[in-house]
Parts: structure tokens; C-alpha cells; sequence
């Protein structure tokens, strides 16, 4: 788990969180060496609660030559970085959320390097880009993530993008976060010293902004499920959500180990907490306490 990122992090993680925010429009500016080993080195180091297996891989100017000016295209919506992350996964049972999880502590550590980021599922040439990293037959390519200097001025596209999305905009505590059952809310209060955690969540970056996580305390649980929005991403032939939901759980974990909260994640109760409502779909739990057994 995430002790060993305060190795890396040179600003308290909830600030960096605070100050992430997509990023569409770069400088012509390309990474520094010493940047892209940072990124490397620490991309090297990231655990996952989940037993599936990614693979990350910075895809820069020079990997772009060698692989003969392969074109990557994200349909204009990226403009000045030729830098790229990507992360490709073994098809199997939670490894999207795995992704959304491992991605997250990338883009996190980037943006403490004051660096710019955007998630990317939907809008890139993923063919061109599958090219790139000799994507396998049994893997998945659902993300790439530019990454650069932001630029000064957005670009209007990128403009149009953020009030599509309502991207300034958060769901409510109210709307998100629940104490005992889903008919009761969770207030800061009652949260406790969880409040941050919570609070961070609720910052996180998620597809469209839909933001469909939902989590209910019991006990000593925070249980994480995942509002499936209706009909959204078919065309995708993944739930790209499910993506969402480890990025949630990042944001969670990483602002509890910086507090010193101790706990460890469950996932294989799946039927015990599933709820009856086939929208809401039950994806991890985190228990409180000083883990005894790691799954
Ligand atoms: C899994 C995922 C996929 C996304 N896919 C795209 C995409 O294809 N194109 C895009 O421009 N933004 C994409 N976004 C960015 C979201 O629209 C953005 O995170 C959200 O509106 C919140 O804004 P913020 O990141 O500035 O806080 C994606 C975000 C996530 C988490």
C-alpha cells in the first residue's frame, strides 16, 4: 500500500488533489529527462489493491519516431503535448477499477511535479495508439493521458468541453456519501475524521463528470459502489466507470495513509453487500483498523 508515496510527494497530497484539473491545452514544451525518470521510476513503485495486472507506459516524441511517426490523434481536443501515458491491462475481473487506481497515483504524482494531465477514454485514435505500445491480443487499452505544461490560454475547444461537462461542478455530500443505509445521508460530522477522505473523492476526476460513486458507512466499513449511469459509454465496449471507481478509491486511501488513518481494502464480499437495486453495483469496501490479514 501507499506508505512509500510520501517518499515521492513533495506536497501533502490533499492539495495536490486541489489543484488537479484536466488539462487540454499544453505548451509546445517537451518533458524533461529528469521529469520522464521521475515518472517512470515512480510508475514502477505502484501497488494496487487488486490482484489484475497493467501496463504503463510513457509514450514521448522519441518513442513516437522510433515507431516511424506513427500518427496519435485525440480529434483536436489535445493541443501542444506529444507526451502521452498509457495504460493497458489484462482483461479480468476488477481490472478497470485497478486501472482508475494506478493511473490516478500517476496523474497525482504528475500534478505534484507541476505538471498537467487530462483522462482520456473516449476522445484518441485508440488503433494508432494500440500501434504504439504493440498492444496484446488479451489486453485492453481504455486510457491514454496526455501529459505536459499547461498553457497559458485554454483552447476554445477545450472551453467547450469543460461546459459540456459541467466540470466546475461537484455532486453534494448529500448526493454521494451515506450513514448505515442509502435512505440516510453522511454528514461531515458524523464522518469524523474520515470528512477528508470523503471530501476528496468528492474532488476526484471522473468520465463526463458523472461522478457515480456512491459510499455508505457501516460500522466500521465504507462500503464503495458505483451508480451506473444509464446507457452511458456503450459504445465502448467497457464500463469505463468502473474506471471512476478506482479512481475514488485512490483519492480515499492516499489522504487516510497521509493522515495516519489505518485500514485495508476488501473486495471479494460481493454478495453479502450487494444491494438490490441493479443500478447500483457494489465494487470494494475499505475497513477501518490496523490490518491483520491482506487479502
Ligand atoms: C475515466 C475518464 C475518462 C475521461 N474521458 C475523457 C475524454 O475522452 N475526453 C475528454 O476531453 N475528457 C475526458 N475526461 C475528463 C473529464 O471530463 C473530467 O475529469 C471531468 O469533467 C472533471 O473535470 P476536471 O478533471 O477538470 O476536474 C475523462 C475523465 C475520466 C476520469
Amino acid at each position: 500500500m501507499g506508505m512509500e508515496d510520501s517518499q515521492y510527494f513533495e506536497k501533502p497530497i490533499i492539495d495536490v488533489i486541489k489543484s488537479r484539473h484536466s488539462v487540454r491545452t499544453y505548451k509546445y514544451e517537451k518533458l524533461s529527462e529528469e521529469i520522464k525518470r521521475k515518472l517512470i521510476n515512480y510508475s514502477k513503485k505502484i501497488e494496487s489493491p487488486f490482484d489484475a495486472k497493467v501496463r504503463l507506459e510513457l509514450i514521448d516524441e522519441l518513442k513516437i519516431a522510433e515507431k516511424g511517426n506513427v500518427k496519435i490523434g485525440t480529434y483536436g481536443i489535445i493541443k501542444g503535448t506529444s507526451s502521452y501515458i498509457t495504460g493497458a491491462l489484462e482483461k479480468g475481473d476488477n481490472s478497470l477499477e485497478m486501472l482508475g487506481y494506478c493511473l490516478e497515483k500517476l496523474v497525482l504524482y504528475g500534478t505534484s511535479l507541476g505538471l498537467g494531465t487530462c483522462w482520456l477514454g473516449g476522445t484518441f485514435k485508440r488503433s494508432q495508439f494500440s500501434k504504439m505500445i504493440d498492444l496484446k491480443e488479451n489486453e485492453l487499452l481504455p486510457i491514454v493521458i496526455p501529459i505536459g505544461y499547461e498553457a497559458d490560454k485554454k483552447s476554445l475547444v477545450e472551453a467547450i468541453m469543460r461546459r459540456g461537462a459541467g466540470s466546475d461542478n461537484r455532486k453534494t455530500w448529500n448526493e454521494l456519501f451515506y450513514n448505515g443505509n442509502f435512505e440516510t445521508s453522511l454528514d461531515e460530522k458524523s464522518a469524523g475524521s474520515y470528512s477528508l477522505a470523503l471530501e476528496m473523492v468528492r474532488l476526484a476526476p471522473s468520465a463526463s463528470n458523472k461522478q457515480p460513486w456512491r459510499i455508505l458507512k457501516q460500522d466500521n466499513y465504507y462500503h464503495f459502489y458505483m451508480e451506473a449511469t444509464k446507457g452511458y459509454g456503450k459504445a465502448l465496449g467497457f464500463n469505463i466507470q468502473k474506471i471512476d471507481m478506482g479512481i475514488a478509491m485512490c483519492h480515499f486511501e492516499m489522504t487516510l495513509v497521509e493522515a495516519g488513518i489505518e485500514g485495508h481494502w476488501e473486495y471479494e464480499y460481493y454478495r453479502q453487500f450487494s444491494v438490490s437495486d441493479e443500478n447500483i453495483e457494489y465494487i470494494a469496501s475499505w475497513l477501518e483498523g490496523a490490518s491483520h490479514m491482506r487479502l
